[in-house]
Formats: structure tokens, C-alpha cells, sequence
């Protein structure tokens, strides 16, 4: 894994930015894209950019069971505020929160992402080691998924709803098997509360118990994390 220690959000989302620019320009086609506070920074250095989306699909890591696209809470409306709206794309894959046979819709994103093989993957680290919304304890083996969330993952979530009683207790995720084929994966961890989860990322054993560890064995991730999240690496 590489580090890079940053300043700020800022400074993050313009390397981010450079490395998508990058992999774009190789030839990269699919994107798989995280929402959540970490990469809206990211999003907007994308859309304040002049770069062409029209030939690109993007792909994201989860989205809340029970939430229409349309909820102003739903990822999939996250995104659209974020970026599709301003940058158009080819095509855009959520997770359907409201599919009504989950296991169904859990196969067919499964396809989905067998079809648009990731090229470049946007993932931000949950302060419990989650990356998508795979808790810890997940397999490193399991693909699509729905997930019951964890008890700190909904209070860390609550602070984007009204009240802790709103936020779904569900999502669908993409699964680390799915995350771990993505060619190349640039990870953005932001402040103090981060900072166990990327020090056990990064310098900790590779166990279920922090997701986020299994990066390990990829040969092509970029951690970019401020001084904050990256205070108690070596
Ligand atoms: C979001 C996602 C999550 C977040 C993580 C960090 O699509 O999959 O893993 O990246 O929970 O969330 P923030 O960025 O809000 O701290």
C-alpha cells in the first residue's frame, strides 16, 4: 500500500482527482464510487474539472434497503447532488434500496459488476474498519450482499438524518471479493476518528475483524489520509 499524508480534504481530493485523471487518460471505463463525507471534496475538484464522463460507467459501493432513489437520504440521491447531475455518465449502477426481492437484486448487481469489470475504485474507511458497507466479521470471500449494519455504523450515519431512528438498519453492499478485482483503489481517510482504523489498515494483522485490512494483499491501493487519520501510523 501507499500512503499519502495530506493537509487537508483539499489537498486529498486533488491527488485523488490527478490519479483519476490518470487512470482515465490509461483507458480506464469503470468506476466504482463511494458516497459518505470522505469523497465530496473529491466530487467536486470532478465536476469544477473539464473532464468527459459521457463513455464512463460508475458503480457504487451500497445503498440504504428501504430508501427510494428519489429520498433525499438515499445514496443514489447522494450521488446525483454530488456529481451525475453536473457530469453526466453513460451509465450509472446504485443498488436498488427498494427492490422487493433483495436477493434477487443482490445477483443481479453481482452481474452488474461482472459485466463492467472496476478499473479505479473510490472507497472511504468506516472508523470501525468497514469499507463499502462491509462490517466487520464479513468474509473476504463474499460478493453483493445485504448487511445488517453495525451499531456504531448507524450513530456514525445518524449525524446525515434527523434523528438515529431513521436511518436504515439495512444496505445493500458490494462485497470485498467485488472490491479486491478493482485494478487500482484509492482510499481517503479524514480525521482523528480514522485513526485506529487506518493504523490497523495499514501496520495491523489481515483479519475480518477490520475489513479494511484485506487491502493488504492488493498490489495497487493509494491511501491518501490527513495528518489526523494518519497520526498513529509508524
Ligand atoms: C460509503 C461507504 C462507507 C463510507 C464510510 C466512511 O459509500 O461505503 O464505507 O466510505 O462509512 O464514511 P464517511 O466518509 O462519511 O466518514
Amino acid at each position: 500500500m501507499k500512503v499519502i499524508t495530506v493537509k487537508n480534504q483539499l489537498e486529498g481530493a486533488k491527488i485523488a482527482f490527478d490519479l483519476l485523471k490518470e487512470a482515465m487518460e490509461g483507458g480506464s471505463k469503470t468506476l466504482g464510487l463511494a458516497t459518505g463525507s470522505t469523497p465530496v471534496e473529491f466530487y467536486n475538484q470532478v465536476v469544477q474539472s473539464d473532464l468527459d464522463f459521457s463513455e464512463m460507467i460508475s458503480i457504487n459501493l451500497d445503498e440504504y434497503v428501504g430508501l427510494d432513489g428519489s429520498d433525499d437520504q438515499s445514496y443514489r440521491y447522494f450521488m446525483e447532488q454530488h456529481l451525475f447531475n453536473e457530469k453526466p455518465f453513460k451509465e450509472n449502477f446504485l443498488p436498488d434500496g427498494k427492490a422487493t426481492d433483495l436477493l434477487a437484486e443482490v445477483k443481479h448487481y453481482d452481474s452488474i459488476i461482472d459485466s463492467h469489470p472496476i478499473d479505479f475504485q473510490i472507497l472511504g474507511i468506516g472508523a470501525n474498519g468497514h469499507i463499502g458497507f462491509n462490517e466487520p466479521g464479513t468474509s473476504f470471500e463474499v460478493t453483493t450482499h445485504v448487511v445488517d449494519l453495525a451499531e456504531s455504523t448507524i450513530q456514525a450515519n445518524a449525524r446525515f438524518f434527523e434523528d438515529e431512528s431513521q436511518v436504515p438498519r439495512q444496505a445493500i453492499s458490494m462485497g470485498i471479493a467485488s472490491i479486491m478485482k478493482s485494478k487500482e483503489i484509492v482510499l481517503m481517510a479524514y480525521g482523528e476518528a480514522k485513526a485506529e482504523a487506518v493504523k490497523g489498515m495499514i501496520e495491523g494483522e489481515i483479519t475480518e475483524s477490520l475489513p479494511a485490512s484485506v487491502l493488504q494483499k492488493h498490489d495497487n491501493v493509494i491511501v491518501i489520509a490527513d495528518e489526523a487519520a494518519a497520526k498513529l501510523l509508524k
